[in-house]
């Protein structure tokens, strides 16, 4: 008789199972995945999934900050995580040049075509340069004094006023993104969608941003050829992607005027990108609509996604912590002199730069909650990180945004408590930290270059809430980050307001 034909034989494969099982547990640390034959650590990854930051946090923290993850056999799924600042710093800034995003970025992130994000080397450069000419341009800081505070005074406001009057819990993470997406719509396509109105329009492409999050990191957690044939059999997370990636079209493509040449003032950034397009060949002639869709959409991701999902924790963070709220709030009556103001007051971005206390709650939200939860790099050549791992050339090294802010070894004991206190100097200044301890804005060469505008205008929205209303939770109804690229909160922030300053 054939083995397989004894049913012992069957009793026999749990039991071997098992035992590989307690092997492959020698002298291990107690959150450390297991590393199955054929599989790897694939099925703790499924595991986990709904807690994957927290779970490579835990990993990464008992283990010193850097760990090698072992994917299933012959699929190129082995990655290094690390949150270890001595390797941020060496990857992000000391040797940039050997650490391009590389193409299997590219291929995950394809829907973002040719912009900023997935772009290396000179197209990076042209990318880079030519963003920043406009956001320090000398009309940028005016116009968006002006855009945002119109977005507050016109959707924000009369929305939040409605919802207060009406005594009805609604999603703040909503509305953020609602506000952002008008406002970057506004910079980058020169048109206001106006999504945050108080019918709450729905807008499909500003909903297609969250909706592609999650499927994005889902490409990383499974093999290439799987998710290659679901996109090909039009199923499951690539069927989001598509959908997603039509209604980004649908929306931008309309807005794209080519200006030909015309005399415009010179501060519209897809006239400034259509000029570098040309002077610099950067594709064929009928390929600049493309070009352009691509850099507006990288620019939209910038600035919707990041931006609302810090506001986002910011104010549960600050729900959470009472005491918190109050010093804001006193801070802006104090340094905003609004306390006689019945009305709506402006207050200019001179005035926001006043606002210290709400500047060190916005960087702990910042620092616990970091919207961009995750960076992958490549090596070009083969290289040893300072914790003392090799990383083969090509290899994955993906870098926890997430864990580096809960680290004890890195913010002390008191790492995962929410505290302003800790970013201003003893002479009342923001404390500076290093982008290595600190990358929530990235680290080095490619360091965020919406960090001025981003705290602007979320100090002025938070103020403006913060001055005019109380915020309360909705009772159960659960605030976890999502386990996407993009942090925001799973299902969103419910919250009841009542009016303050009336
Ligand atoms: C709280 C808000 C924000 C956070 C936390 C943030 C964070 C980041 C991070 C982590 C990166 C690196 C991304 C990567 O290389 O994959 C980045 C890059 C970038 N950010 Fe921001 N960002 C914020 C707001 C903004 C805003 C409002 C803009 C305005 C358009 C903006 C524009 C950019 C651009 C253009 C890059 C690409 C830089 C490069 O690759 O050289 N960001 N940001």
């Amino acid at each position: 008789m054939a083995l397989y034909e004894n049913p012992e034989f069957f009793l026999i494969i749990p039991l071997i199972v098992y035992l590989l099982y307690l092997l492959s547990r020698r002298g291990k640390i107690s959150s450390e995945p297991t590393n199955w034959p054929l599989v790897g650590m694939m099925p703790a990854f499924v595991q986990n999934l709904h807690r994957g930051h927290d779970k490579v946090t835990e990993v990464l923290s008992e283990c010193g900050g850097t760990y090698e993850v072992k994917g299933p056999w012959f699929c190129n799924m082995d990655m290094v995580f690390t949150s270890d600042p001595a390797n941020i710093h060496h990857v992000f800034s000391k040797n940039f040049s050997n650490y391009p995003k590389g193409p299997e970025l590219r291929k995950i992130f394809e829907i973002l075509g040719d912009g900023i994000f997935v772009a290396d080397f000179e197209l990076w450069e042209i990318h880079r340069k030519t963003t920043l000419s406009q956001l320090t341009h000398a009309k940028f800081s005016s116009s968006l004094e002006r855009t945002v505070w119109h977005k507050v005074e016109t959707g924000l406001l009369p929305v939040l006023d409605y919802f207060c009057k009406q005594g009805t819990d609604f999603d703040l993470q909503d509305i953020f993104q609602r506000f952002t997406f008008d406002n970057i719509c506004e910079f980058v396509l020169d048109y206001d969608p106006c999504s945050l109105s108080i019918e709450l329009p729905y807008v499909p492409c500003e909903k297609a941003f969250s909706n592609v999050a999650e499927p994005l990191l889902q490409r990383y957690l499974i093999p290439e050829t799987i998710w290659k044939l679901q996109k090909w059999l039009k199923i499951g997370n690539e069927k989001k992607l598509m959908e997603a990636s039509e209604a980004f079209d649908e929306f931008i493509y309309p807005h794209i005027r080519l200006k030909n040449g015309e005399q415009e003032n010179d501060f519209n950034i897809l006239k400034a990108f259509e000029k570098v397009y040309k002077e610099k060949n950067i594709g064929p002639p009928d390929g600049l609509r493309d070009f352009l869709k691509d850099t507006s959409l990288s620019l939209m991701f910038a600035g919707r996604d990041t931006t609302s999902t810090c506001l986002t924790w910011l104010f549960w963070l600050i729900a959470v912590n009472p005491l918190a709220e109050i010093k804001i709030q006193e801070e802006i009556e104090t340094q905003l002199q609004l306390k006689e103001d019945k009305k709506w007051r402006f207050f200019n971005v001179e005035e926001s730069c006043k606002l210290i206390y709400l500047h060190g709650a916005l960087c702990e939200s910042l620092r616990l909650f970091p919207p961009l939860a995750l960076q992958h790099k490549s090596p070009i050549r083969s290289d040893i990180l300072p914790s003392g791992h090799y990383l083969p050339e090509n290899s994955k090294l993906i870098i926890s945004f997430y864990s580096v802010g809960r680290l004890e070894s890195v913010w002390g004991k008191d790492c995962l408590e929410f505290k302003p206190e800790r970013w201003i100097t003893q002479s009342g200044g923001i404390k500076h930290e290093p982008s290595y301890k600190f990358p929530a804005f990235n680290a080095g060469p490619r360091t965020c270059l919406g960090k001025e505008m981003a705290f602007i205008q979320m100090k002025m929205v938070a103020a403006s809430i913060i001055y005019h209303y109380n915020i309360q939770l909705v009772e159960g109804h659960p605030v976890i980050p999502r386990a996407s690229i993009i942090l925001q909160a799973r299902h969103g922030l419910r919250v009841r307001l009542s009016k303050r300053n009336v």
